[in-house]
């Protein structure tokens, strides 16, 4: 189903969705359109592209069920809408921050460059608890003013069970930040259920889009505790009128754009999230889940010479799949499996594949039976 979208050279096998996705043709086709409006007309039909736009804030709204369009931003990427939120709280010396231990740099990095302002980032060992869910809240004290996660981490494939995260941080008085980008497009999301503060993702992975134009979500109650760090005539309320001397914050997430829009990057997005909502998202979690459930099955037989890095369990597991070869190294296997074309990710010293829904069965057993 869907594979047509995507006509890849037949020699590739394409498992590494959790990195760079490629894009649907109907998304080639949006940007060539572009290109080519650019070319003959310029931008004569400005206000159509501000239609995209808007249209796009629309599906990423109805996409992590967010109550309004307004509390959307489109921003560069993920690590962009972190900082955003990181430097737009005022700290004081002694809060921290919880983060996990297995989080990609930007979900780390950002956090850890607090400690000038006498900020703690505590690392949640995720396999020190009765659950992860428990290691997390377990680092939580009176001083925590943040938790940050990501909903499905990107070594392991590990998802979170983000309404008890979220049912924790509100007992506490404490923020919820979601780096959404290893689950947005590859299982369902609902910002309202799990009720993040801040929610963020680029395009590039699940979202089949390109690099470069991300979601930021940040609820519209904590909207004005985010201090604004950049100024331009983008993020002002009344953002056509150019001429007049007096401006005040937009009131929506747009505050959060200072300037011009990607709107190559909007229009590729938009078409690229068309597809998504089309297939329905709760399809793609089901084509997505059974890929992973397939690989998992076969790993798991052939225990004496992989060892799995995801964990197996029903609902812990959501599209990446990791394991480690025991008879040789991973730089070799995954050398091996480049030369064959089988597109996939050197990842905490495993071997990480992540095919889509509409990666065809055939091919993913292609590549699996390569480990034999
Ligand atoms: C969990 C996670 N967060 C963030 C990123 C990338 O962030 P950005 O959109 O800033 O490039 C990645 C990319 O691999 C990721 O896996």
């Amino acid at each position: 189903m869907y594979a047509n979208e995507f006509p890849l050279d037949d020699s590739i096998i394409y498992l590494n969705h959790a990195a760079v996705s490629p894009w649907p043709e109907r998304t080639a086709v949006a940007v060539t359109a572009f290109a080519n409006e650019n070319l003959q007309r310029g931008s004569q039909h400005y206000p159509h592209w501000l239609g995209i736009e808007q249209a796009l804030r629309e599906q990423l709204r109805q996409l992590i069920n967010a109550e309004s369009a307004d509390e959307i931003a489109l921003l560069k990427n993920t690590s962009e809408a972190l900082s955003v939120v990181a430097y737009g709280l005022s700290w004081k010396a002694g809060d921290n921050v919880v983060i996990t231990s297995g989080e990609f740099p930007s979900n780390r990095i950002v956090w850890e460059s607090l400690q000038r302002f006498g900020v703690e980032t505590r690392h949640a060992d995720l396999t020190q608890d009765t659950s992860p869910e428990a290691a997390i809240i377990a680092c939580i004290d009176r001083h925590t003013r943040l938790l940050s996660v990501s909903s499905v981490q990107y070594v392991t494939g590990l998802k979170l069970d983000l309404e008890i995260l979220g049912a924790a941080c509100r007992k506490h008085g404490v923020l919820f930040c979601v780096d959404a980008i290893q689950s947005l497009g590859a299982v369902d999301f609902d910002v309202q259920a799990c009720g993040a503060d801040f929610v963020m993702a680029d395009g590039h992975k699940w979202l089949l889009g390109p690099e470069g134009t991300a979601l930021f979500y940040c609820h519209s109650t904590v909207m004005g505790r985010l201090a604004l760090r950049q100024y331009g005539w983008h993020m002002v309320e009344d953002y056509h009128n150019y001429d007049g001397p007096h401006w005040k914050i937009a009131h929506s997430a747009r505050r959060f754009e200072c300037g011009s829009p990607n709107m190559t990057g909007i229009h590729a997005l938009h078409a690229s999230l068309s597809l998504i909502h089309e297939a329905g998202m709760r399809n793609i979690q089901q084509q997505v889940m059974d890929n992973s459930r397939f690989m998992i099955d076969f790993l798991s037989r052939r225990q004496t010479r992989y060892r799995l890095l995801t964990p197996i369990e029903e609902g812990r597991y959501a599209g990446i799949v990791t394991f480690v070869p025991l008879q040789e190294s991973s730089e070799s296997l995954y050398g091996m499996l480049l030369e064959q074309n089988v597109l996939c990710a050197l990842r905490g010293g495993g071997i990480r594949f992540s095919p889509h829904f509409y990666t065809p069965r055939k091919k993913l057993f292609q590549a699996l039976e390569l480990l034999d």
